[in-house]
């Protein structure tokens, strides 16, 4: 009898102290979840801006970029390779999702649509080189959600958004925030 109820205790305690241990572990894990797969975002989305839209439409001139590029000999703009990239992995798992958005966006589709994006998208503006994290509920499910600042890295970025019809700014220079990355992962 004493040895059962020990046993229970045992595992009981073990149960207990697994789960605060994993609980814990995720904790960090989300955060440094979202901050590594935004390293690769990131690093893609530059490395497309830089290599193939900056050198070819700016620099050397032989093309354009273009929300219209299947209508045209355009290259895909920056913002829709990143989107199409989020789509591939939306269709192919549920652990995790990601936008690129904006307070000040050319497409109102890439507005914030949550108070958690809003608030996210205003913080990396108003704290340079900082990220926003936070918890969220959205249909009866709970979300971590981060936002990491979206930087103009190149002057094709801010000549073709200061230069657009719909864009709602016109001043925007290399080095400024223009909007967030936002990395959503649910809670289970
Ligand atoms: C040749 C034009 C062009 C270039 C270059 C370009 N963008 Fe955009 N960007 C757009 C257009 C057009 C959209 C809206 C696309 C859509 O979703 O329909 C957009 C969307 C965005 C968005 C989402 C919010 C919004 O305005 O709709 C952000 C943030 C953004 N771009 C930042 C950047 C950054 C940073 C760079 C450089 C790394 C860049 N853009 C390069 C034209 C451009």
């Amino acid at each position: 009898m004493k040895r059962t109820s020990l046993t229970i205790a045992a595992l009981a305690f073990g149960v207990g102290s697994a789960l605060a241990a994993s609980a814990a572990a995720e904790g960090i894990s989300f955060r440094k979840v979202a901050d590594m797969l935004y390293q690769v975002m990131s690093a893609d989305r530059e490395v497309y801006t830089r290599m193939v839209v900056q050198r070819l439409t700016v620099d050397n001139k032989v093309v354009t970029a273009s929300e219209h590029f299947e209508d045209d000999t355009a290259l895909p703009l920056p913002a829709q390779m990143f989107r199409f990239g989020a789509e591939r992995v939306m269709d192919e798992t549920e652990d995790f999702s990601y936008a690129l958005l904006s307070l000040n966006p050319i497409n109102k589709k890439n507005g914030p649509g949550t108070d958690l994006e809003r608030k996210g998208l205003q913080f990396v503006v108003d704290n340079p080189g900082e990220n926003f994290y936070g918890e969220e509920e959205l249909g009866g499910e709970r979300y971590f959600a981060a936002v990491y600042p979206d930087y103009a890295v190149v002057e094709a970025c801010a000549s073709c958004h200061n230069g657009h019809k719909d864009s709602p700014r016109r001043d925007i220079e290399v080095g400024d925030v223009m909007g967030g990355v936002v990395i959503r992962i649910p809670i289970k």
